[in-house]
C-alpha cells in the first residue's frame, strides 16, 4: 500500500481530524496523519492523552477495508507488535499489556486508540498511536498512571522523525502480511511479549474481575480464570495497574 503523509504542527487530535475528514481521504492509499502537538489528544476509555509540542509521536494510520473484513479487531494489536519490533531494533526490551499498550520497565511508553467510520460499502480504520519519545520526567510524573518515554529510559533523546519512519515501514509490512494471512502468523510473537502477571485485575468496562491470566487466544482475546475455576473470555477491556 502507498502512503500519503498529512502533517499538522498543532491540532486537537489526529484521530479526531481523520474521523471528520474520512470522506476526503484516499480509498486505496494509507494516509498517515501526524502532529507536533495535540490540544485534545484522546486515549482509550475517554481519557486524555497528554500531547505536548515537539516531544513525542502522535500519529493516526488511516485506511479503508471492506465492511466485513475478518479480524479487523486485531489490527491495533498488529500496530502494537510493529512498535515492539521497532523498539527492539533500538535495543529496548518492550512488553505488551493486553490488548495494545507497549511498556518499558513496566511503564507505558505507547498507547493505541482505534476507531472506525463507515463510508458506503467500506470502513475507514483510524489507528492512532501515541509514542512517548522525548518526554521529560517532570511531565511523565504528572500522568496518573505509570508512564515512561525513550528519553526517560536511556537519558538520551531520539530523533522523532526517524522513529516514526521506522514505525511506518514496519507497520506497512506487518499490515500487508496480516491482511493476506491473518492474525495466526503474529500470535506467538504477541504471546511472547506479554507482560506475565499471573494474578490480574481486569476491567471489562462494566465490572472489575480478579483472576489468573489464563490465555491469549488465537483471535487475540484474553481469557481469565476466576477463583471458582470458571474461564471468562474478553475482547474488550483492560488489565488494571497494580493499586488501581
Ligand atoms: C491509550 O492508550 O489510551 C491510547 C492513546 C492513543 C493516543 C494517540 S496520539 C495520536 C492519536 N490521536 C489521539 O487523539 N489519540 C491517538
Amino acid at each position: 500500500m502507498e502512503l500519503i503523509r498529512r502533517h499538522f504542527d498543532i491540532i486537537d487530535s489526529t484521530n479526531t481530524w481523520a474521523k471528520n475528514h474520512a470522506h476526503t481521504l484516499s480509498r486505496d492509499k494509507m494516509t498517515l496523519v501526524t502532529a507536533g502537538q495535540q490540544t485534545a489528544g484522546r486515549g482509550r476509555f475517554k481519557r486524555a492523552w497528554i500531547s505536548p509540542p515537539g516531544q513525542n509521536i502522535y500519529a493516526s494510520f488511516c485506511f479503508f477495508v471492506e465492511k466485513h473484513t475478518k479480524e479487523i479487531g486485531n489490527i491495533p494489536q498488529i500496530l502494537a507488535l510493529s512498535n515492539v519490533k521497532v523498539l527492539e531494533s533500538l535495543s529496548f526490551k518492550p512488553e505488551l499489556k493486553w490488548p495494545n499498550d507497549v511498556l518499558l520497565s513496566g511503564k507505558k511508553v505507547a498507547g493505541i486508540l482505534a476507531e472506525t467510520t463507515p463510508l458506503s460499502d467500506q470502513l475507514c480504520l483510524i489507528i492512532g498511536i501515541g509514542l512517548n519519545v522525548n518526554m521529560p520526567l517532570e511531565i511523565l510524573q504528572g500522568i496518573d498512571r505509570p508512564a515512561t518515554s525513550l528519553l526517560a529510559e536511556t537519558g538520551s533523546s531520539h530523533d522523532i522523525e526517524k522513529v516514526l519512519e521506522m514505525l511506518q515501514l514496519q507497520f506497512m509490512k506487518d499490515l500487508d502480511l496480516f491482511l493476506d494471512e491473518g492474525f495466526h502468523l503474529f500470535l506467538s510473537d504477541y504471546r511472547q511479549h506479554m507482560t506475565y502477571r499471573k494474578q490480574i485485575r481486569f476491567n471489562d468496562n462494566r465490572v472489575v474481575w480478579e483472576g489468573e491470566l489464563h490465555a491469549i487466544n488465537a483471535d487475540g482475546s484474553l481469557s481469565l480464570k476466576l477463583p471458582d475455576g470458571e474461564i471468562k473470555t474478553f475482547i474488550v477491556g483492560e488489565i488494571l495497574w497494580p493499586g488501581e
